[in-house]
């Protein structure tokens, strides 16, 4: 069964395959945060709770309506984490809506009373100056680069 996300995040619908079609063509999310290959967002909605069992991802739309989303994946057991990804349509970029979702998430996340992570994780590349900034403001360990990329990491201690 899917958990509980916190206020302001919900579980994906059916119905919000259109919007997710349109961010999937968005040229800054297909850039950062590339669709998954070869399927169509009914398809990938639908299989959300396959998703979450086998603890590959756990996706959340960011409300109201869809203004973006905010995933989990690549969870691991022990130590526990899990890599943290955001995407926020175009129309509400700016406004404080990614740094709400991922404050959110990630205090539900590492709460023992939430998901129980022991630490979070980023991944941006150098290029996507939006993205750094974001985990920078969010006050994100910046823990170095690996495989080209930036790598930000949180744990309740940090973000405490
Ligand atoms: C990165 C992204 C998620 C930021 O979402 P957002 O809702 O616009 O971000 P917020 O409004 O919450 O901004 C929070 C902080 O991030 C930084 N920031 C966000 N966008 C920025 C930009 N374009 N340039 C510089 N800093 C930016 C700022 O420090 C901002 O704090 P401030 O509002 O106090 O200045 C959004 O630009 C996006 O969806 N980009 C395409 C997909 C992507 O890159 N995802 C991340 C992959 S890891």
């Amino acid at each position: 069964m899917l958990p509980t996300p916190p206020d302001g995040l919900r579980h994906w619908r059916p119905e919000d395959a259109p919007a997710l079609e349109a961010a999937w063509v968005d040229p800054d999310i297909a850039r950062w945060n590339p669709p998954p290959d070869g399927l169509d967002a009914a398809t990938w909605i639908a299989a959300a709770e396959q998703r979450w069992e086998r603890r590959l991802a756990l996706d959340l739309v960011i409300t109201p309506g869809v203004a973006g989303e905010v995933g989990l994946s690549s969870f691991t057991a022990d130590p526990a984490r899990a890599e943290l990804g955001v995407w926020v349509a175009a129309p509400h970029r700016r406004t404080g809506v990614a740094r709400r979702a991922v404050e959110a998430v990630a205090a539900w996340a590492l709460d023992p009373d939430g998901l129980a992570l022991d630490q979070l994780w980023a991944r941006t590349d150098p290029a996507n100056v939006a993205a750094g900034a974001l985990f920078d403001r969010l006050g994100w360990d910046r823990l170095g680069s690996s495989g080209g990329m930036v790598i930000w990491s949180a744990t309740a201690a940090v973000l405490r």
